[in-house]
């Protein structure tokens, strides 16, 4: 029998009154690839980040190649043979590629007085073409990457340090295709090596195909860990969610079906090569998918139709003949939009969980004379936080301490509550475990069935099909393809259009 590389033993860590882990006992071995699943705020992040040395536990002893391991702090385990790629932006603004690649070492380019910025740059080069990413360059300030870019300069700076452990927190949902064979390459060289990887998804599929083993964690508690010969997706939900999931996951009917008024009239919208000539028409009553490769220029889409982008020409008219050119503009109009950038555009992640989601509801939970009173701010917070089961210690707690779904949960109740009319939801499902994804399918169905209009970006085709009345599919900038709902309507009628 081998021994295992890292053991955990009987880990607890606890935030205040909440119990994250409660005596978890965790065993990976050389050469294996360990899934991690579990609903939001089972614990997932928690029990990575304390191998990682992000966090300490409370109690409990890890050993790492069969010696004490006690990292003081992510870098000290990085150096030692363990990394992470964290689930939320691992990567700092406002300086290059490079800086962020090299961060802690950034003595090694000291010229004098100097930085040694040649050197710095193409270090960072190669660091990056070294995992087969050449459209990033050392140079290229953080900020003007997308979010796709900015995982991958992460997974290039985590790799560079050749570690021996490597975890993976949820961020298989922020790469398109390219980004992930990247990174499953990464994962099956590192097994070829005998190092190991720890890779956390709530996309049972994959994580099934993926990984060699799956644990799954709920509330905190190590419930199971499955064989790859033992591995059944009724099985694993069930554990998962600790009963059996009920009704529909997706729309249950057939039926392309909303109103004839329309909601949003987009013209030939033009933003570089990210959009040419876009133009669509968005119906009361209708989920409008809207599905590509990342790169495709959807996101981009959704932004200018929200006003956060500024087209370089075109249109988006909203239903009162208004032109749309501010999210301001959008508001006003009862436009609500979730972000796939969650954490830089869609919160606040230093005020609590109140304040985002009273923001954008006011005009709901304002007495008749316009005045806000605390207990209706209050009843309306906590009805948001009731309906989607935000996993919290109530309306006070500060978002940044919530699990990564659970801050998903919040961005999407911003703006379901407050009475948005149209909804451009970029990959609201993005993070968010298979019980609350249902949650949050019931409630867009419920909408529709009210007459509002949703456009749902997404990476997705399962959920494309799923939920969407029409899908168009956009490649390059253009639509280069429209489908009807239907039962027949497949993944490969679609992927054509994508590629
Ligand atoms: N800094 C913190 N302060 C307070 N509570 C925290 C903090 N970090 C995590 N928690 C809580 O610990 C629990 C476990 O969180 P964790 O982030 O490990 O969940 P997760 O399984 O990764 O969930 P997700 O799938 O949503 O990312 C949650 O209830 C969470 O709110
Ligand atoms: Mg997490």
């Amino acid at each position: 029998m081998n021994t295992p590389i890292l053991e955990m033993k009987n880990i607890t860590k606890k935030f205040g009154s909440v119990t994250a882990l409660n005596g978890v006992n965790l065993e990976v071995f050389p050469g294996e690839i360990r899934g991690l699943i579990g609903e939001n705020g089972s614990g997932k992040s928690t029990i990575s980040s304390i191998a990682a040395g992000m966090q300490k536990a409370i109690s409990g002893q890890m050993l790492y190649e069969g010696n004490a391991w006690e990292p003081e702090s992510m870098i000290d385990a990085l150096n030692k043979g363990i990394g992470m790629v964290v689930q939320e932006s691992g990567t700092i603004t406002g300086i290059t590629v490079a800086e962020n690649i090299f961060l802690a070492e950034m003595k090694k380019f000291k010229k004098g007085l100097l930085v040694d910025r040649k050197r710095l740059y193409e270090d960072a080069d190669r660091a990056l073409s070294n995992i087969g990413i050449t459209s990033i360059s050392g140079r290229d300030m953080m900020d003007s990457l997308s979010f796709q870019e900015r995982k991958l300069v992460e997974i290039a700076k985590v790799i560079l340090k050749k570690p021996r452990i490597l975890l993976i927190d949820e961020t298989s949902t922020a790469l398109s295709h390219d980004g992930r064979q990247i990174m499953y390459g990464i994962m099956k060289k590192m097994k070829e090596e005998g190092g190991s990887v720890i890779f956390i998804s709530h996309d049972l599929e994959e994580i099934m195909e993926v990984c060699d083993t799956l644990t799954v964690l709920r509330d905190g508690n190590l419930i199971r860990t499955f064989a790859k010969e033992e591995f059944d997706e009724n099985l694993i939900r069930t554990s998962m969610i600790g009963r059996e999931l009920e009704g529909d996951y997706y729309r249950p009917d057939f039926n392309c079906s909303f109103l004839d008024e329309e909601a949003i009239v987009v013209k030939n919208l033009c933003f570089y090569d990210k959009l040419k000539n876009v133009s669509l028409t968005l119906h009361r009553g209708e989920i409008l998918g809207i599905g590509g490769l990342a790169d495709c220029g959807m996101h981009e889409l959704g932004e200018a139709i929200f006003g956060a982008l500024k087209p370089e020409s075109g249109a988006v008219i909203s239903p009162r003949g208004r032109h749309i050119k501010s999210p301001h503009n959008a508001m006003t109009d009862k436009i609500g939009y979730v972000s796939k950038d969650r954490d830089r555009k869609s919160l606040c992640l230093e005020a609590s969980i109140k304040d985002n989601i009273a923001v954008a509801g006011m005009n709901i939970f304002k007495s008749g004379a316009g005045l806000i009173t605390r207990s209706a701010e209050r009843k309306y917070v906590d009805e948001q936080i009731d309906a989607l089961r935000v996993k919290c210690s109530g309306r006070d707690q500060v978002v940044a301490q919530l699990s990564g779904g659970n801050k998903q949960k919040v961005v999407f109740g911003k703006w379901i509550g407050c009475g948005s009319e149209i909804l451009i939801l970029d990959c609201p499902t993005r993070g968010v475990d298979i019980g609350v994804k249902q949650a949050m399918y019931q409630l867009m169905s419920k909408l529709k069935s009210e007459g509002k209009a949703i456009l749902m970006i997404s990476e997705e085709l399962p959920e494309l099909i799923g939920m969407s009345d029409r899908v168009l599919i956009m490649k390059n900038g253009e639509i280069t393809g429209e489908f009807k709902r239907s039962k027949d309507l497949s993944e490969s009628d679609i992927i054509g259009c994508m590629i």
